[in-house]
């Protein structure tokens, strides 16, 4: 009888963690989403729009920061709207040099004022991320697979900002975002869409 009574006790503690764990993922409160819209191939890779979108409806994310490790020998050929911190050692390169060698990049947002020819659409807001808005950037990955087939997606996302810790998601392979151009008569796809969903874990 003990014995069964404990049972039951250890399976409704099993069953309350798993709930909070998938409420911590799923939750209510928003969530940050981050999403990559792999526009074009190229000889060595792919051009990416990458889009994180704040989803929380009080709180606003000031200086935030996005980190991943590549699953590959990928490189950052040139990045537009943001930049990362560290170029690492691209010392095998001989001619053109990446921007990132670094087998986890981290970026940060420029500043409003960022001349025009390194801005795109929705970048440059020094880091803030108010609620309900979004944050783009764009980025040329070279060494990488540049077919639907072989382009690998980055793993493990960290994205934080000052006295803000989140808890990111696996990303996973969606369906690919359609595009309306301005004047509305014309759709485009992406080549591929990759989520990452971060939601808000704690104030540090
Ligand atoms: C993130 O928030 C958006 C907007 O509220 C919601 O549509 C989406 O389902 C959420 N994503 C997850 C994985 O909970
Ligand atoms: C991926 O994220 C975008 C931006 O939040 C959203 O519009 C889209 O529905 C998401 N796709 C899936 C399958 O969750």
């Amino acid at each position: 009888m003990e014995s069964i009574f404990s049972t039951m006790i250890v399976l409704l503690l099993l069953s309350f963690s798993c709930l909070i764990s998938t409420e911590a993922l799923t939750s209510n409160n928003g969530n940050i989403t981050i999403k990559w819209d792999l526009m074009n191939w190229t000889p060595d890779g792919y051009v990416a729009v990458v889009t994180a979108y704040n989803y929380q409806k009080q709180r606003s994310v000031p200086g935030w920061k996005m980190s991943w490790r590549w699953t590959r020998k990928e490189v950052i050929w040139n990045m537009f709207g943001a930049k990362t911190t560290q170029q690492g050692d691209c010392s095998m390169f001989k001619g053109n040099i990446p921007h990132s060698c670094v087998r986890k990049p981290t970026v940060v947002d420029l500043l409003p004022g960022t001349p025009f020819n390194q801005q795109i659409a929705n970048c440059c807001k020094s880091g803030v991320l108010k609620p309900g808005l979004e944050s783009a950037f764009q980025l040329s990955v070279g060494n990488a697979g540049n077919s639907v087939k072989t382009a690998r997606m980055p793993a493990n996302f960290i994205f934080t900002a000052p006295k803000q810790q989140y808890i990111c998601g696996p990303s996973k392979n969606v369906r690919p975002t359609r595009f309306i151009t301005a004047d509305k008569r014309r759709t485009t796809t992406a080549l591929m869409t990759w989520n990452i969903t971060c939601v808000f874990h704690k104030a540090t």
